[in-house]
């Protein structure tokens, strides 16, 4: 039984996507007593208020998971200078309905890429601000956001691991 269970969250739903990888290099280095799950949000369907007291099987169970985790771990990359529509769905399902949101208190792990030179800041900052409203605590240390992406797209988890640690 690990100490501590944390939420791996992806941004993005692209297949073999560079943010997703940095969440496997995240898994691969994590100590054997914390356990990295990643979360599927892929088949969420789009959130409307009119049934946020019906989630869907697959929103509940994402809901479970990060209810019952220690912490959550984002991996961003970066669309239109903020974060993805996907996350910002799934963060939508989590926070509903009005006061069972399940993001209160959590402590939050932020990583970020993109195929620019920022490496998804701006899409780490957009998503912290948010962070005000849902009270997730984000951990501010290490920093970790790789900038110009694709140079790494056939690239193992260790290889990004390297890349995270320079
Ligand atoms: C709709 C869209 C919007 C994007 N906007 C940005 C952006 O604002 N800043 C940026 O650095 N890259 C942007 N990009 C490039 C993505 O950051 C890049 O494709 C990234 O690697 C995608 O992440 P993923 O590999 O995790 O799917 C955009 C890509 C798409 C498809």
């Amino acid at each position: 039984m690990p100490a501590l269970t944390v939420a791996g969250i992806p941004s993005s739903l692209r297949k073999n996507a560079y943010s997703t990888g940095l969440l496997g290099a995240a898994v691969e280095v994590a100590p054997a007593d914390l356990k990295i799950t990643t979360v599927d949000t892929s088949q969420f369907p789009l959130f409307i208020q009119d049934n946020e007291a019906r989630p869907p099987a697959d929103v509940r169970a994402f809901n479970e998971q990060v209810r019952t985790a220690d912490a959550v771990l984002f991996a961003l990359n970066e669309h239109e200078y903020s974060i993805s529509a996907a996350l910002k769905n799934a963060i939508d399902w989590g926070a509903r309905p009005y006061l069972e949101n399940v993001w209160t208190g959590i402590p939050a792990g932020l990583l970020s890429s993109s195929i620019s030179r920022i490496g998804g800041l701006r899409a780490k900052y957009q998503l912290r601000q948010m962070f005000d409203w849902l009270n997730v605590f984000p951990i501010n240390q290490p920093e970790v956001s790789i900038p110009f992406a694709p140079r790494g797209s056939t690239r193992p988890a260790s290889w990004w691991t390297k890349r995270a640690g320079n």
